[in-house]
């Protein structure tokens, strides 16, 4: 593809789907079994911290028990053989961009594999439980969460994205219903920073309306897809 120099892709529950990790809001999606308030902002968490707990162990399970499928792997090579400037932003908890191969991604909503000590502030790589209040290895207090960014709470790195947003000439939205905002508001960022826009995803989005282009199919198809033509075939 021609004239393409910037890249910045935002993922969703959508690009892990065929690995088997629910979306959100989906009739059978996570959102379905909870109230999103009673599990995944501060205020569930400080009044009922073992169904929160509860609720992100049974995630970090699954995110261990999935495999990264076509779209993560071409994502992961378009990282390998793109050279010009390019940032995987995802909204997803789960690290199948990085077993795929990705390097350049930022989990601006956290990440299911790391918990956070709310007493002193260091960050753990955490394949297991932690309803059963595991001591930080850091400081020794019994002060670990999800390292989840929740409702209410400010979005990870949210400067380096509106960079790689302003210098983008090409902005691709895969997977994602385009229901929460900062990342729902980046295509028009984007756009109005001079980007091309593209959607990927099953279905048409709530912010379909501001992509140049929307190509409707699984990722699993789509993603490979568009990536041999950015690389050329
Ligand atoms: N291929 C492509 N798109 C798919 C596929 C697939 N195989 N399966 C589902 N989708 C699409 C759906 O049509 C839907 O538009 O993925 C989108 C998933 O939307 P959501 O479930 O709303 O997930 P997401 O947009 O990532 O949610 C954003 O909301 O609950 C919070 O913090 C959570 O990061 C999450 C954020």
């Amino acid at each position: 593809m021609d004239g393409i120099r910037n890249i910045v892709i935002l993922t969703g529950a959508g690009i892990s789907a065929e690995s088997g990790i629910r979306t959100f809001r989906a009739d059978d999606g996570l959102w379905e079994d909870h109230q999103v308030e009673d599990v995944a902002t501060p205020q569930a968490f400080r009044r009922d911290p073992e169904l929160v707990q509860r609720f992100y162990d049974t995630r970090r399970a699954d995110i261990l028990a999935a495999e990264p499928n076509a779209a993560h792997r071409a994502l992961a090579r378009l990282d390998r053989e793109f050279d010009g400037g390019l940032l995987i932003v995802t909204q997803n908890i789960d690290d199948l961009h990085e077993r795929a191969g990705a390097t350049r991604v930022l989990h601006m909503h956290g990440e299911g594999l790391s918990a956070w000590c709310m007493a002193c502030d260091a960050r753990h790589r955490w394949t297991g439980t932690l309803l059963d209040e595991p001591s930080c290895p850091a400081c020794g207090k019994q002060a670990l969460r999800p390292d989840i960014v929740w409702f209410g709470e400010m979005p990870y790195r949210m400067d380096e994205i509106f960079g790689a947003l302003a210098r983008a000439d090409l902005f691709v939205s895969i997977g994602t219903s385009g229901a929460v905002y900062p990342a729902a508001g980046f295509v028009q960022q984007a756009k109005s920073a001079g980007a091309r826009t593209l959607e990927l995803n099953l279905e048409r989005s709530q912010g379909s309306y501001w992509f140049d282009e929307s190509r409707l199919g699984p990722a699993g198809e789509l993603v490979p897809a568009w990536v041999g033509e950015v690389l050329g075939g």
